[in-house]
């Protein structure tokens, strides 16, 4: 394991005898799939409080559009989704959790059902369709596209109705409290309120990916990596951030936020095509379209490049028009306010990070090395997706590992009955005071130079350079003590940006969606492994 001795414990300096304090039971760390459901089972044990940065629903869940994958068709198994998800792993799954993520993902799927969650239906069944990599249509959907917001606002619902759940919006976490090497809960900032310190004794971290460290993204703006940051500072062992995948169809409009055209298109029989109208994925892998997703962005990204233009097009001018309105709402009304007709006229795509495959590294029941602390969904990394994820696996390992969050969380209560304790704290952080910095520019800045040097493909020397870069930014950015989440939040990025780039670096060969240019065959001698990080003083 690489132990990196260089980042203070706390962002802030913080006083807790002149804070205000919050008790709960259980504290969970945002408002996606994986936390709000976890918060319902954590809420069997105890009282929880969930706390988010922005309003309850904002989140990549909220934008998730293919849908989840689990087997309900008779022609479909276990065993094949078993396998295909081995596959896109490439070696690096962990073939235990691979096995419970896909037996109890159907479970999972039905209770959210009996709650309220109303997914498609065709001909008396859930409507199915396929995405890439995996061989059967087993990808359920709810409103055509908009399969994650279906999923949050029924929890949301259910949340509201809960008397043990309290939720505080627009709190942004800035740091993990921990006393003797337990998590104790954690250090707020309210937009109103100012700093809060929440006391509890079981702590979730459900804050999801960081497709924000990158220029290109289809992610949410709340997607900027605290939840991995923070964790990282108390001492959290992190795996796999190498693993970033890279989502090849992004609508890409000049001047537009990125809008991802999601793989159930191609799924659908959508066709990609280059500059010149040429259908190309055939001539790169057998299953053409519906390859796996790494594959299909290094392909697109070639055919940008032999072409000299700055994207590609998906063409689903072949399926009835009713159709695509129906199944793709969302994409349709998207399009369409760009005065694209779709019906008509193709869709330009390119590719764009999508997706934290690896993250805080948690134990078959959710729980990092840190006592009283889980992780779930992207935050974490479980095993499941090994070094390149599957469509629609992400919503399903949400489910089940948010479900065993929430379960392992309500049991820790019962082992302590007393209430959460309040431990006095002072930090005073030595710090360089704050002249003439300009936070937006450092941060565009970040993200160019992460969708340059440690994107889509990588060698040595870019990843050098961005390292290098990397590390003087957060020379002056990190020895610094800021106000708002403005500041935090690129603190954080830059924190993760480094990780990322020293893991893509140590990663000298090509596996799944790692592609070293340099390194171009995937290397099991050396590296049928993990790598991860732990932060040396905590
Ligand atoms: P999120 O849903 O991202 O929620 C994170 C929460 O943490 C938010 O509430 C946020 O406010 C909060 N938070 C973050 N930092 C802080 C902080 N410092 N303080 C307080 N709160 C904080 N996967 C699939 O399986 N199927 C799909 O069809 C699919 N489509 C996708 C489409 C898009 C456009 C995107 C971006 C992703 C898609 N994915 C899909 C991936 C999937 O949606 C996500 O991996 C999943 O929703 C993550 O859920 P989560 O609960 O872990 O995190
Ligand atoms: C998509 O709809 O293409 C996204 C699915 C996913 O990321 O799992």
């Amino acid at each position: 394991m690489e132990r990196i001795s260089e980042l203070r414990r706390y962002l802030v300096s913080l006083n807790t005898r002149h804070l205000p304090h919050i008790d709960t039971d259980v504290l969970v760390i945002g408002s996606g799939v994986a936390g709000l459901l976890s918060a319902v089972e954590a809420a069997r044990g105890g009282r929880v409080l969930i706390v988010s940065k922005d309003k309850l629903g904002e989140s990549n869940t909220m934008h998730a559009q293919g849908g989840i994958a689990a087997v309900f068709d008779t022609s479909d198994s276990f065993e094949e989704h078993i396998k295909d998800t081995l596959e896109a792993g490439q070696g690096l799954c962990n073939p235990k959790v691979v096995e419970e993520v896909i037996r109890e993902g159907p479970r999972r799927i039905r209770w959210l059902m009996e709650l309220g969650t109303s997914f498609d239906h065709e001909d008396g069944h859930l409507a199915l369709t396929r995405e890439g990599g995996h061989s059967h249509a087993r990808v359920i959907h709810g409103k055509g596209d908009s399969t994650g917001m279906v999923v949050e606002e029924a929890l949301l619902e259910i949340v509201k109705r809960n008397s043990r759940i309290s939720t505080l919006d627009h709190s942004f976490a800035i740091d993990l409290l921990a006393v003797e090497g337990a998590c104790r809960g954690a250090l707020l900032w309210h937009r109103h309120k100012g700093k809060i310190v929440v006391w509890a004794k079981e702590t979730i971290l459900a804050t999801g990916g960081c497709g924000q460290l990158y220029r290109e993204t289809t992610n949410s703006p709340v997607a900027t990596g605290d939840g991995i940051a923070m964790a990282y500072r108390v001492g959290a062992v992190l795996e796999d951030l190498e693993f970033v995948q890279f989502h090849p169809t992004t609508l890409y409009i000049a001047g537009a936020a990125r809008a991802l055209i999601s793989e159930a298109v191609r799924g659908e029989g959508g066709i990609l095509r280059n500059k010149k109208g040429e259908r190309f994925m055939q001539r790169y892998h057998p299953m053409a379209e519906l390859a796996p997703r790494d594959i299909v962005s290094r392909s697109v990204l070639h055919e940008m490049r032999s072409t000299d233009y700055t994207h590609v097009y998906l063409d689903v001018r072949h399926i009835p028009r009713e159709r695509l309105i129906v199944r793709f709402p969302k994409i349709w009304s998207i399009c369409a306010s760009f005065h694209i007709d779709i019906s008509r006229e193709m869709i330009p795509v390119r590719p764009s990070a999508h997706y934290m495959i690896g993250g805080i590294k948690v134990g078959g029941r959710a729980h990092t090395n840190i006592r009283h602390l889980y992780a779930c969904g992207e935050a974490a990394s479980t095993g499941l997706h090994g070094a390149n994820r599957l469509g629609s696996n992400s919503l399903l390992e949400c489910l089940v590992y948010g479900h065993r969050a929430g379960r392992e969380a309500a049991a820790g209560l019962k082992k302590t009955k007393s209430r959460a304790h309040a431990y006095p704290m002072e930090i005073e952080l030595e710090v360089e005071k704050l002249k003439g910095l300009d936070l937006e520019d450092i941060r565009e800045s970040l993200k160019s130079l992460m969708w340059r040097d440690v994107g889509v493909e990588r060698d040595r020397e870019h990843l050098k350079d961005a390292g290098e870069k990397l590390a003087q930014w957060s020379e002056y950015v990190l020895s610094k003590e800021f106000h708002s989440p403005q500041g935090w939040e690129l603190q954080n990025m830059l924190t993760l940006a480094k990780l990322i780039t020293l893991s893509a670096l140590e990663r000298e060969e090509t596996r799944g969606v790692h592609y070293r240019s340099d390194f171009t065959s995937r290397d099991d001698t050396h590296w049928k492994r993990h790598i991860t990080l732990q932060n040396a003083r905590p």
